[in-house]
């Protein structure tokens, strides 16, 4: 199978907070955040492997900054490693300041999805091949993070998470 590249899977989606998606305090609801997050990172999944994608965890999700109604949220999610069946997908969310346009750095996550066929099946996918030093950075990460994914998971014995133990015993 021939290599993509992030930019190959990169989804981009901008859209407005409505009252109706925010919380008690006027912000967005943290639950409308990880629905916008799943759908970008599920198409970005999608786009690299061409195939039915499930999202089977979520790794990590830090939310920084509270994000008031009327803001313009965009949410820039790639692929930024492809193992055999699974792909992390990594999320930058960027909110637009209403009155001066400047752009802040809201939110961050990072999901795991899993191609399938039609029966549900793991699938194989295409090899990622970062460019940039930030993809370098975040592909050399995913192999830990799959790793604590996989443990907390139940999934993976700890003795056998090598880059977890490289990463205590440094
Ligand atoms: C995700 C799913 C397909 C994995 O099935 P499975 O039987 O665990 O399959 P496998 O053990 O072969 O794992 C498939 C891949 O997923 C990875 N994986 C499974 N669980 C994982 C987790 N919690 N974190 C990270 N990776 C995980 C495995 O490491 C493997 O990756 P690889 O092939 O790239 O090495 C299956 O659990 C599923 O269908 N879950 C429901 C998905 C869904 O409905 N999502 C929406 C929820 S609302």
């Amino acid at each position: 199978m021939q290599a993509k590249n992030p930019r190959d899977s990169r989804t981009i989606l901008t859209d407005m907070v409505l009252p109706s998606e925010t919380n008690p305090l006027n912000n967005l609801f943290g639950g409308e955040l990880l629905a916008r997050m799943d759908r970008a990172a599920s198409i970005a999944a999608r786009r690299h492997s061409r195939r039915i994608t499930v999202t089977a965890s979520v790794n990590h999700v830090a939310f920084n900054q509270s994000v008031p109604v009327g803001s313009v949220l965009t949410v820039d999610a790639a692929v930024s490693r492809a193992f055999r069946t699974s792909m992390e997908v990594y999320i930058d969310v960027w909110m637009e300041d209403r009155f001066t346009g400047e752009k802040s750095k809201a939110n961050e996550a990072i999901y795991t999805f899993v191609a399938v066929d039609d029966t549900g099946r793991p699938t194989v996918v295409p090899p990622l091949q970062p460019e940039t030093a930030l993809e370098q950075e975040r592909y050399e990460g995913a192999l830990r993070r799959k790793q604590l994914s996989l443990v907390l998971a139940g999934k993976m014995d700890p003795h056998d998470a090598t880059e977890l133990k490289a990463l205590f015993m440094d």
